[in-house]
């Protein structure tokens, strides 16, 4: 009997689980959105976009808020339960029609082709497989879709870049809910075969001192138009 419980309790476990993170994030997202800006960057991210919308990794739900109104429906991935506890309630205030689903971004769980347009926001830091994660953002979106990104990464001079890394190793992703600080999400971008638009590098906050997670970078990629159709779910 015991040893089927404790099955059952692997079996179900959230594959990303950071309570205290969560709660941590719930309160410093919200602030972030008028001391740091953040609330101006999400609607300079999604700007322009329409019709179908797959936003992965949406936490807390802050971006639903932002969406223009030619966006006919929204599908957000939320593997952490407590974030998207918050996602859902968030998607009940948005002005647009928002489907909240636990998932994860390296298995995503929806038909290929089924997007106009994919949003990326803080998630390449965090997830375990950026290139498996791509290639599910890339099977997900119709050929010629979109992918809207605001990431950090890498940044910064030699000391910056050791110290990201030394942090990468120790300390930054048990306390930050898997994040890490010296990922490349443009590279990865290029090499999980988008064509890269227009992007631009910023510093978050933009006053004072970098910091490790300061080096973000907010763009577009497409899907190539001529992709051959991803192996179907
Ligand atoms: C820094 S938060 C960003 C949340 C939100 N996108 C935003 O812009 O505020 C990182 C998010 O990625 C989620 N995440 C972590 N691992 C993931 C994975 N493998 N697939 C999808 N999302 C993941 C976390 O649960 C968290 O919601």
């Amino acid at each position: 009997m015991q040893l089927r419980s404790v099955r059952t309790a692997k079996a179900t476990r959230d594959s990303v689980h950071h309570p205290v993170f969560a709660r941590f994030y719930a309160r410093a997202s919200v602030a972030a959105e008028t001391r740091m800006g953040m609330a101006e960057v999400r609607g300079r991210l999604l700007g322009g976009l329409s019709g179908r919308v797959i936003e992965v990794g949406a936490g807390n739900g802050l971006n639903f808020g932002h969406y223009p109104g030619a966006v006919s429906e929204i599908v957000a991935i939320e593997p952490e339960r407590a974030l998207r506890a918050m996602a859902v309630e968030a998607a009940l205030r948005a002005g647009i029609p928002v489907d909240v689903a636990p998932g994860v971004a390296e298995a995503l769980p929806v038909k290929s082709e089924a997007f106009d347009a994919a949003v990326l926001s803080l998630v390449l830091c965090s997830v375990r497989d950026v290139a498996r994660a791509l290639a599910e953002v890339r099977r997900v979106l119709r050929p010629g879709g979109e992918v809207r990104f605001f990431e950090h990464g890498r940044g910064g001079g030699p000391v910056m870049h050791l110290t990201q890394r030394a942090l990468d190793r120790t300390l930054w992703p048990p306390l930050a809910g898997g994040c890490h600080v010296s990922r490349d999400p443009v590279g990865a971008l290029r090499e999980a075969g988008f064509e890269l638009g227009p992007y631009r590098r910023m510093s978050v906050p933009d006053k004072g001192p970098a910091l490790p997670q300061s080096f973000c970078v907010i763009g577009t990629a497409w899907r190539p138009v001529d992709d051959a159709a991803p192996a179907g779910r």
